[in-house]
């Protein structure tokens, strides 16, 4: 669900770290974020999707890095040499530090707005990020920040953003999996999720109905990074099966209580996402238009 329209932008910025703050203990957890060979495998692979490859960099500056999913990953695979990793969201770089400590890996933190970036100007190598674009208000401006901090020939990329099309139908499979919940968690024994038990608590659950400001076609994302003086932008999608099987899934799951979840379903859910993951990625993807998909991918160079 979006924010509201009369929403200010100083009122978005706010409530995203509000909410990011509140869910940050739990939020690996949530998402299943892993920093093994299978997250390694997902970071990597959306790598190479967006750069055609997968190749080293020097200095990186994820932005809206959270918990640290893709560089942590990243500096373990020796895709990045020295990470940067920012967020509005103080408690998730605390999370994302603890999770850098815990795996033995350097990494600097800055908590800062993804339109106002306090590094001088061409001081990295790759400018990147997942799950972020969506969540800031001005993202013309934001671009043209991207674009100030990366070196002239630096690469840039962001994955994870929520495409306009493949919301509208990701929406189906969400539906139908609430109005299955109740006699799934009866099949299963499971009882019902105390409430946003997986958001930091219900207070701070239902503001997650406000940190989210766009979704996008394929071309409005380009448009964003070209105005922000970008070149050599490309734009493809990803998962389709993948996402509506996650979708109904992880909205089955969100209604029970995650202790009472049996360890075969979450073994199902996870290897069928797997597989249908390489159904997209070999079938779909390359002959279905971008705007199709749930997510979108974007990559772009500084000249
Ligand atoms: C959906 S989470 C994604 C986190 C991480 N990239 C991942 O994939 O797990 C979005 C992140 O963007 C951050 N964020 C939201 N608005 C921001 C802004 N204006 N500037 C910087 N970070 C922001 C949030 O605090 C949150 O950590």
């Amino acid at each position: 669900m979006p924010a509201p329209a009369t929403a200010s932008p100083d009122e978005i910025r706010d409530v995203n770290a509000r909410y990011h703050d509140g869910a940050a203990a739990g939020y690996d957890a949530k998402w299943g974020i892993d920093y093994g060979e299978v997250g390694r495998e997902q970071v990597l692979g959306k790598v190479a999707k967006a750069l055609g490859g997968v190749p080293s960099f020097g200095r990186s500056l994820e932005v809206g890095a959270g918990t640290g999913y893709f560089s942590l990953n990243m500096l373990r695979a020796g895709v990045v040499r020295d990470a940067v990793c920012a967020d509005i969201s103080p408690g998730m770089l605390e999370a994302l530090e603890a999770n850098a400590a815990r795996l033995g890996v350097d990494v600097a933190t800055e908590a800062c707005d993804a339109e106002d970036l306090p590094f001088e100007d061409a001081s990295f190598d790759l400018v990147f990020g997942h799950a972020v674009l969506h969540h800031l208000p001005d993202l013309d401006r934001a671009c043209a920040e991207f674009r100030r901090v990366l070196r002239p020939g630096g690469r840039l990329f962001f994955a994870g953003e929520p495409s306009r099309l493949g919301d509208r139908l990701a929406a189906f499979p969400k539906r139908a999996a609430l109005r299955v919940a109740p006699l799934w968690r009866r099949a299963i024994g499971a009882a019902p999720a105390p409430a946003g038990n997986r958001d930091g608590g219900e207070a701070n659950h239902e503001l997650e109905a406000f940190v989210d400001v766009h979704s996008f076609t394929p071309e409005q994302l380009a448009g964003h990074l070209r105005r922000g003086g970008l070149d050599d932008v490309r734009v493809r999608g990803e998962e389709l099966l993948a996402n509506w099987f996650g979708w109904a899934n992880r909205a089955l799951e969100a209604t029970a209580d995650p202790d009472d979840v049996p360890w075969g379903w979450k073994v199902y859910a996870f290897r069928g996402y797997l597989l249908l993951q390489k159904v997209d990625g070999r079938l779909l993807e390359p002959r279905l238009p971008a705007g199709i998909f749930y997510n979108l991918i974007v990559s772009a160079r500084r000249a």
